[in-house]
């Protein structure tokens, strides 16, 4: 029989809708998903090694407490990185830059020894932050520093006692000192202040970037996905429901045309084995009857 399908709206596409449908849903919840994952992800990851940094630049900075600056102070050696934790900080910041430039180790102050160390941009502010909320544990914010983005770890420095000999009245300061920085800037502390801080920063990853490539790779794997389910629904559609319901609907027509003499058999037990069989006890009722008039009709011309 020569089955042809019906114009107008058919089941698969009713099936091809709803999964159309399901798939722009799930592609476009995949983004705001991702965007917190990876933010999560990556700010996670780099408040770890900001840990890890801050530690470092303190135990460098304890080293001179404990070890050195006392027993070089004892012998009258004011030579700074062993005396000052901060310049044995800025020193290994120097060294730690050289290797890991991303990283950021800064010691800052707006009144400097050395010029090098004035606070820039974010770092301004961040001084700004702890002076204001008298904020002795330190602040914690993401932000950007020449063009960097960095997550960075902010903590006060506190003009001490100890810290006069060198940044107290240029004239007491030790000679080398003035010679190398001069007697303008990094002078006339006050004992209690906070005249600085130490600044350590690690590059945040571009966030905007992790998130695009993600879900680049997630809509990807859908889009398979949901063509691979598309491909297998259309060979089970077609094959369960639409053929079988245009073989049924053939089979109805030639009944209404009187040509109904062949059979039709399923031999499955779902609904359109049922509707099949159901048709056929139709078709034959209907046979039947046709049978009948015909030989009722024949014995009356015959009479
Ligand atoms: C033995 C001398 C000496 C002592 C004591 C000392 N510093 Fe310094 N400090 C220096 C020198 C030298 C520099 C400049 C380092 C550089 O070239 O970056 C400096 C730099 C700094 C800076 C960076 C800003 C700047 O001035 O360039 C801060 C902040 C700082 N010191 C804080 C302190 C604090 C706080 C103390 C006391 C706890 C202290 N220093 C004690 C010598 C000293």
């Amino acid at each position: 029989m020569d089955i042809e399908s019906v114009p107008g709206r058919s089941v698969s596409s009713a099936f091809h809708r709803a999964l159309l449908l399901i798939y722009l849903v799930s592609a476009l919840a995949v983004v705001p998903v991702i965007y917190f994952l990876t933010k999560d992800e990556l700010f996670a990851q780099a408040n770890k090694e900001l840990k890890l940094l801050v530690d470092v630049v303190s135990s460098a900075r304890a080293i001179v407490k404990d070890k050195t600056r006392p027993y070089f102070l004892a012998k009258g050696e004011f030579f700074a990185p062993v005396v000052s934790s901060t310049v044995m900080a800025k020193e290994l910041a120097t060294q730690f830059h050289t290797l890991q430039p991303s990283y950021l180790i800064r010691m800052v102050s707006d009144n400097p020894l050395n010029v090098e160390n004035l606070p820039e941009g974010l770092e301004k502010d961040v001084l700004e932050t702890l002076r204001q909320g008298n904020n002795d544990k330190g602040v914690i914010q993401a932000g950007t520093i020449r063009d960097r983005n960095y997550l960075i770890s902010a903590v006060p420095t506190k003009v001490h006692d100890d810290c006069l000999m060198c940044h107290g009245d240029p004239t007491a300061a030790p000679s080398d000192i003035t010679a190398k920085y001069g007697t303008t800037t990094g002078f006339g502390w006050k004992t209690g202040t906070t005249i600085g801080a130490t600044i350590v920063g690690v590059p945040i990853a571009d966030l905007n970037a992790a998130v695009l490539k993600r879900s680049g790779i997630v809509i990807g794997i859908i889009t398979v996905l949901f063509a691979g389910v598309l491909i297998v629904l259309n060979r089970v559609v077609q094959g369960n429901i639409i053929k079988p319901i245009l073989h049924i609907t053939e089979a109805a027509k030639a009944v209404s045309l009187g040509r109904s003499n062949e059979p039709l058999v399923s031999d499955r037990d779902d609904e359109i084995g049922a509707l099949t069989r159901a048709f056929e006890l139709m078709r034959r009722s209907i046979t039947i009857a046709t049978g009948q008039i015909a030989r009722l009709n024949k014995t009356r011309t015959d009479r």
